[in-house]
Formats: C-alpha cells, sequence, structure tokens
C-alpha cells in the first residue's frame, strides 16, 4: 500500500520536486502514515521526511526548502516494520558519504539475516526498517560497482520477499533505477521525462503511456531513456498499455469525498464490466480469458479467494455459479486458503477476486493454487497489477480507479464480473441454464438504470443514519444471496463509522445471536423478493417477527411492492424487483449510503479510515 514516485526530467526545469509531491498526493489513497522525498542536485542528494500526512512534509519543506533538481524519488510510507516515525519514513540513506537514498514497497522477508551480517560488519543503522538495510547493502555495491543499476542488480539478487525499490545517487545525477519483485511499478514515458510509480495516479497528470514492469525486472531512467533488464542482467521488456482514464476521474467531480462519488459511479461500474463481453444474441465473449476451453470443460470444482469485501462479493457469486454451471463453487478467505491443505489439482479453477490486484494474501493464495496445478482466473479492477500477472487470465473490472479505502463500486462491478465468468462457463459447458443465459443478460443490463433509481430516493436512509449517530452497535441479518450483503453492510460500517456491526445469516439467528437482541437494538433485514425459492422470503419475515417481539428496532430492505413486511418493520427501505441472485448488486446500496452518511454525521473521514489501507501489500 506504500505510494511511490520516481521523476526525471529535463535539466533544465529542474521540476522534480514538484513533479514528485503531486504524485504522491494522487497517490494517498493508498493510505499512509509518513511521507518523504529525496532530490539529486550537483554532487549532492537532498532527503526530507516526516511521519504522518504529507502536509506536515509540506510544512517541514517550507521550513527547510530543497535545492531544485530534474532528478527525485518520493514515498508514502504505511508502517510494517517500524512504526511510522520520522526515522522509519522514506527515503533510507545508505552509506556514509550519503551520497545514496533508496524508498521501496513491500517486505524484505530475509532482512534479519542480512541487517546481521551488516551489523558484524560495524555499520550502524538509525531506522528499524527492512528499507534501511537494502540501502545499506546498495551503497556497499555501488561501492565496488560505481555504476547504480549493476549495484541495483547485485543487491535484487540477495533479497527476498516482495519489493519495489527506487534509488538515486549523487554521482549519477539524472538517474533513477528502480527493481521490481512481487509488488507493483509501473514506468511512464514523457517527452523528454520520465516517471516511475506504484501505480498510474503517480504520473497520470503528465502521461498516458504506460509501461508494466514484469516480475523480477529492473529498469534504468533517464530524461530520455528507459532501459529495462531482468536480474539476471539481460534486456527485458515490460508490457506498455494506454491509460484510459484521466486525471479527472480521480478527482470527485462535485461529491464531497470520492466515497460518495463511487457510490454514485456505480450504475457505470456495472455497465462498464458488462460492455463489450456479449453478442446481441446474448452469447458471452470473453477473449480475455485465456485459458483452453477445454481445459474449462474439464473443471469439477471453482474455488474463490478473496480478502474482505471482495470475499463478500465472492459469496454472492457462489450461489449464482453453483445454479448456473452446477460446478461446485467455494469461497475462501485466501489467507486461510493457503494454510488449511486444500485439495486442489489441475481440474479446479481458482478465481481470485481484487480490486487492488495486490493484495497480498491473495496474490499468495494465488501462486499456491498454481503450485498445486490450478487454473487460475484474475478478477480485477486494476491494469498493470501482480495479481493478474500471476494468473492465467484476467476478467478485469472497468469500475475506474477507486480512490476511497473503503470498498464500494468495485464490489459491485467484482459481482458483475463473476455473474459474467458464471455465465460463459455455462455456455461453455452447455449446462440446462446454457438457455437462460440471454435472458438473465438482458436482466443484468437492466441493472445500472435501478442502481440510478435508487440512488434518487436515498433522502430516508440518510435521514435514519443520522438520527443513529449514536448508535453503538447494528447487526445486519440476510438469507441466500442476502447473506453476504448483509456481512458486506456490516463491514463498511465497521469501517467507515468505527461502529461495532456484525453481520449473520438469518437463519442462524435462533442458534445464538438472537440473545443479543434487545430493547431498540437496530437490526437492518435483507429480505428476499418474493419469488425467491424454498419461500425464503416468508421465513425471513418470520425471523423479522422474532426480533421485533424481543424489542428489536427493524430496518427492513425489501422489493418494490413487497407489502408484507410493512407490519413487522421500523422503517421499509425498498429496493426495485429484480431476479433473486442479481439483488445483491441493489440490495447493497442503501447500506453503503447509510453508512457513509452515518460516518459523515460523525464528522470522520470517509476517504480514508483510521488504521485502514486500500491495498494490503503485507500478509
Ligand atoms: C474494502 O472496503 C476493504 N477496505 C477491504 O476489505 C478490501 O476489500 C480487501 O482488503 C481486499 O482488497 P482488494 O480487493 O484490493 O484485494
Amino acid at each position: 500500500m506504500c505510494g511511490i514516485v520516481g521523476y526525471v526530467g529535463p535539466g533544465a526545469d529542474e521540476r522534480a520536486l514538484d513533479v514528485v509531491m503531486e504524485g504522491l498526493a494522487r497517490l494517498e489513497y493508498r493510505g499512509y502514515d509518513s511521507a518523504g522525498v529525496a532530490l539529486v542536485n550537483g554532487h549532492e542528494v537532498a532527503t526530507a521526511k516526516r511521519a504522518g500526512k504529507l502536509a506536515n512534509l509540506r510544512e517541514l519543506l517550507a521550513e527547510h526548502p530543497m535545492p531544485p533538481s530534474s532528478t527525485g524519488i518520493g514515498h508514502t510510507r504505511w508502517a510494517t516494520h517500524g512504526g511510522p516515525t520520522d526515522q522509519n519514513a522514506h527515503p533510507h540513506r545508505g552509506g556514509t558519504d550519503g551520497k545514496l537514498a533508496v524508498i521501496h514497497n513491500g517486505i524484505i522477508e530475509n532482512f534479519h539475516a542480512l541487517k546481521s551480517q551488516l551489523l558484524a560488519q560495524g555499520i550502524t543503522f538509525t531506522s528499524e526498517t527492512d528499507t534501511e538495510v537494502a540501502a545499506q547493502l546498495l551503497a556497499i555495491a555501488y561501492e565496488e560497482a560505481q555504476d547504480l543499476t549493476a549495484a541495483m542488480r547485485q543487491v535484487v539478487n540477495r533479497l527476498e520477499g516482495a519489493f519495489t525499490l527506487l534509488a538515486v545517487h549523487a554521482d549519477a545525477p539524472g538517474v533513477v533505477v528502480a527493481a521490481r519483485r512481487n509488488s507493483p511499478l509501473v514506468l511512464g514515458l514523457g517527452d523528454g521525462e520520465n516517471f516511475l510509480g506504484s501505480d498510474v495516479a503517480a504520473f497520470i497528470g503528465y502521461t498516458r503511456r504506460a509501461v508494466e514492469l514484469g516480475q523480477d525486472q529492473i529498469v534504468t531512467i533517464t530524461a530520455d531513456s528507459a532501459e529495462v533488464i531482468d536480474f539476471a542482467g539481460n534486456p527485458a521488456h515490460g508490457t506498455p498499455f494506454e491509460v484510459t482514464w484521466d486525471a479527472a476521474a480521480a478527482e470527485k467531480n462535485g461529491f464531497p469525498t470520492f466515497m460518495e462519488k463511487e457510490i454514485h459511479e456505480q450504475p457505470h461500474a456495472v455497465a462498464d464490466t458488462l460492455l463489450g463481453r456479449s453478442t446481441p444474441q446474448g452469447r458471452l465473449a470473453l477473449d480475455e480469458v485465456r485459458i483452453d476451453e477445454a481445459d474449462l470443460r474439464a473443471i469439477d470444482k471453482i474455488v474463490i479467494v478473496a480478502c474482505g469485501t471482495a470475499s463478500y462479493a465472492g459469496m454472492v457469486a457462489k450461489y449464482a455459479i453453483e445454479h448456473w454451471t452446477r460446478i461446485p463453487c467455494e469461497v475462501e478467505l485466501a489467507h486461510e486458503f493457503r494454510y488449511r491443505d486444500p485439495v486442489i489439482d489441475e481440474r479446479t479453477l481458482v478465481v481470485s477476486i481484487s480490486q487492488s490486484g495486490e493484495t497480498m494474501d491473495t496474490l499468495m493464495a494465488v501462486k499456491y493454487a498454481r503450485q498445486l496445478g490450478a487454473r487460475t482466473i484474475s478478477i480485477c479492477n486494476t491494469h498493470g497489477a501482480t495479481i493478474p500477472r500471476e494468473s492465467d487470465a484476467v476478467l478485469y473490472t472497468h469500475a475506474g480507479p477507486e480512490i476511497a479505502v473503503a470498498s464500494t463500486k468495485a464490489f459491485l462491478a467484482q459481482i458483475t464480473a463473476c455473474y459474467i465468468l458464471g455465465l460463459y462457463l455455462t455456455q461453455l459447458r452447455e449446462a440446462q441454464a446454457a438457455a437462460d443465459v440471454p435472458e438473465i443478460l438482458r436482466e443484468l443490463a437492466a441493472i445500472p438504470d435501478k442502481i440510478e433509481t435508487l440512488l434518487g430516493r436515498m433522502d430516508r436512509v440518510r435521514e435514519i443514519a443520522r438520527f443513529m449517530a449514536d448508535s453503538r452497535s447494528v447487526l445486519f441479518l440476510g438469507r441466500h444471496v442476502g447473506y453476504p450483503v448483509a456481512m458486506e453492510g456490516a463491514l463498511k460500517l465497521k469501517e467507515l463509522a468505527y461502529i461495532h456491526a456484525e453481520g449473520f445469516a438469518a437463519g442462524e439467528l435462533k442458534h445464538g445471536p438472537i440473545a443479543l437482541i434487545d430493547a431498540g437494538q437496530p437490526v437492518f433485514i435483507v429480505v428476499p423478493g418474493p419469488d425467491t425459492p424454498h419461500s425464503l422470503h416468508d421465513k425471513v419475515v418470520s425471523n423479522i417477527q422474532e426480533i421485533r417481539a424481543r424489542g428489536a428496532r427493524t430496518l427492513v430492505i425489501a422489493d418494490e411492492g413487497d407489502d408484507s413486511v410493512a407490519p413487522f418493520a421500523d422503517e421499509v427501505i425498498t429496493i426495485p424487483q429484480a431476479p433473486p441472485l442479481l439483488s445483491p448488486l441493489l440490495a447493497i446500496v442503501p447500506l453503503q449510503v447509510f453508512a457513509c452518511e452515518l460516518a459523515t454525521a460523525k464528522g470522520l473521514d470517509v476517504d480514508q479510515p483510521r488504521n485502514l489501507a486500500k491495498s494490503v501489500t503485507v500478509e
């Protein structure tokens, strides 16, 4: 989740500090707790770093201006090894002459052993970080090689774990060298200037020509060149792509927060994810799924691996995929999957879901699944991310950049992409539901307008949220596909409003949780549509009666026209009707708006909630 920016521009401009600081500002959404920059000026490297937000760094720079420079690197750090202090902030210097500075994203897993070796050589450290170890190693290697690229190559071959490293040296003005393994790095190609970033937001204000660096690659940039080699020193190349969204897309478009903007972008997120993936005749056309059709026909199990909100998207998808394809489908928290000795083989399709494509738990689960022979598909919202690169195939969601740390539009896009994958497999394997696919696609195509309609009538939900701003505990109930909706609704309230919230299956109520019901206890209940099979609708209405009889304050989410819930509801929030399996795309919206409004009423930062990071790139 650290933010990384690198820049080399024309000597005459000397605007490196401005470019780097702008890039760091665009990367703030990744979540961080310290920031710093390093500039190469003549024959010295100037650094400035400070714990806290960028404002603290700007304050430091105002007090102690940095020299003009055309070469610079910058970093926003989310603390892993060592707390968020000035000393632990990046950049870190190597050597004793202060000529080298390094920034880093990831975790160097063997840094303790390397640090012990350096300490034994009499080298001292000023921080608790793994990054400073890399900086010291690089300084030693540079002394020997007198070339920053060669020094980088020597060092990265000694490191284990996940890292993106950027380095500058006073004796190499006009050069930034970077290396990556299991951590993101994107190159931005300008005219007479070049950029590096942990994602394209770092340089989107300057160029849309990007290159994603591959695993175990080193790139050396100057103002006019970008040379890529692999860790063995052989010439290599990244994957060029055009950034399709512009800087404005990352702005708030008039909304007070990214969270509210992104909640209102959900109709587009669903529509854009559907776009171009089916023919007018209702055939799925997924040319990006580069897995042999025969292999897909042979699949006998699907395992979805994800974390957090993405895992709840997987839980929704499970109901639809199993119903349509008749392939057994499990949903596993990625960080549990790896350690439970799962039964996986070449006939297993492992589907990872990740907005950032950098979640380390999910990445490691995908790598583990591939070691066991599984076919892997990544559902991801971030072009150039690591998880798609580590998968056999990718199905990108097109939600656009999701800046707010708490996920909303990506969640709906992930569910949509899972539906598309499920329908694709249904047709490919000529499952019984294949005949229904064109109708299901028509129903899916109607969802964006229904979300838009729903968003236009959230005033009462906002009023309820403001009224409940002092709540200390809220429960969420759901059944069938409503169960993961309840789980996601609870997570939104936890991460935005810092209120204890618990989601659980409505059928589970009588097995214990009903003991939680006390007079006035607010409970949201997601009611299945009246035409949901197995009379689940009536069972959930009974659940509402059970808790209402014990004093709960029932806030019911139900289909338009479902009058059966009114007698037992303190509040009824209606959603447009949709086929049961597709209803989560609608049912979650009031819960997102509720959590966002309540957190706002509490004066909290809904875009960057405390303790959270947009992408958890550590295990
Ligand atoms: C979303 O609201 C949460 N911030 C978090 O649970 C997130 O969904 C999870 O960390 C997975 O992130 P990813 O989709 O980028 O892999």
